[in-house]
């Protein structure tokens, strides 16, 4: 089965307009000739159509951080799916556990963005991922088999054609506790069976999952290497160009 691997910059609420614009044309210059992995930055709003514009044309793909799943309206301090898009961006990550703690997002206005997204031809990045006390409950299954089922809830496989699903402990986002190998194995194997039981196995074959949390070029090979992850979504690392493209250049990292 082959899924060209993703590598998605999580920028959060990092870089000023300026800064982005200088860590974007770097990024441009690194990633030439770049036809796989698939790359991908998600910049915060202020930078996001400039930062699409320098990676026009280029390999690198932009992404917003989160959407507001109504087109338009009184909705003070929040934006569309439909404006993510015309400022140039072709993905949009949904469900951040940063949002979902953080903002009190719920499966449910999840589901909901998720389908804005789908409806403007926005491609969703799915992040799910459980807690340091859930998983030493032993309930990181069932976490996220509620977390994928009800987020998903309702969809036809058609929709989701462009979903991407990134796996993110929560505790080992922006801690340097990376998840090891065969825990990652074992979740990414759980939720691939978990999309053949929801859909299909043609449609789980066909999805790309992330793993994400605390990725840096050192574990970037070796994460790389399951079979079920098919790429990383990235946050501190991504902020820093040189440690970006090692992790894009994975394959050639001999760390
Ligand atoms: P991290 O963040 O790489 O800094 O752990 C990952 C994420 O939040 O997506």
């Amino acid at each position: 089965m082959s899924r060209t691997p993703l590598i998605a910059g999580n920028w959060k609420m990092y870089k000023t307009g300026p800064q982005a614009v200088t860590a974007a044309t770097v990024l441009v210059k690194l990633c030439t000739g770049i036809s796989n992995p698939e790359i991908m930055i998600a910049p915060n709003f202020i930078a996001l159509q400039q930062v699409a514009q320098i990676f026009a044309g280029s390999p690198i793909k932009t992404g917003a951080q989160n959407l507001y799943f109504e087109n338009q309206g009184a909705f003070t301090g929040e934006v569309s799916a439909d404006m993510i898009k015309e400022a140039g961006a072709e993905y949009v990550i949904i469900g951040h556990s940063e949002r979902r703690q953080i903002f009190g997002e719920t499966d449910e206005s999840i589901r909901k963005k998720i389908k804005s997204a789908v409806l403007s031809g926005l491609k969703p990045i799915l992040c799910i991922g459980e807690t340091e006390g859930q998983r030493d409950e032993e309930k990181t299954f069932q976490v996220l088999d509620k977390q994928v089922s009800d987020g998903l809830k309702g969809f036809g496989p058609d929709e989701l054609v462009d979903l991407v699903l990134a796996y993110e402990p929560v505790w080992a986002i922006g801690t340097g506790k990376t998840a090891n190998e065969s825990q990652v194995d074992e979740v990414h194997r759980y939720l691939r069976s978990l999309l053949g039981k929801l859909f299909s196995q043609e449609f789980a074959d066909q999805k790309r999952i992330l793993y994400g949390g605390s990725v840096k070029p050192e574990n970037a090979y070796s994460l790389m290497g399951i079979e079920d992850v098919d790429g990383a979504l990235v946050g501190g690392a991504s902020l820093d160009a040189d440690k970006f493209i090692n992790i894009i250049k994975y394959n050639e990292s001999i760390i």
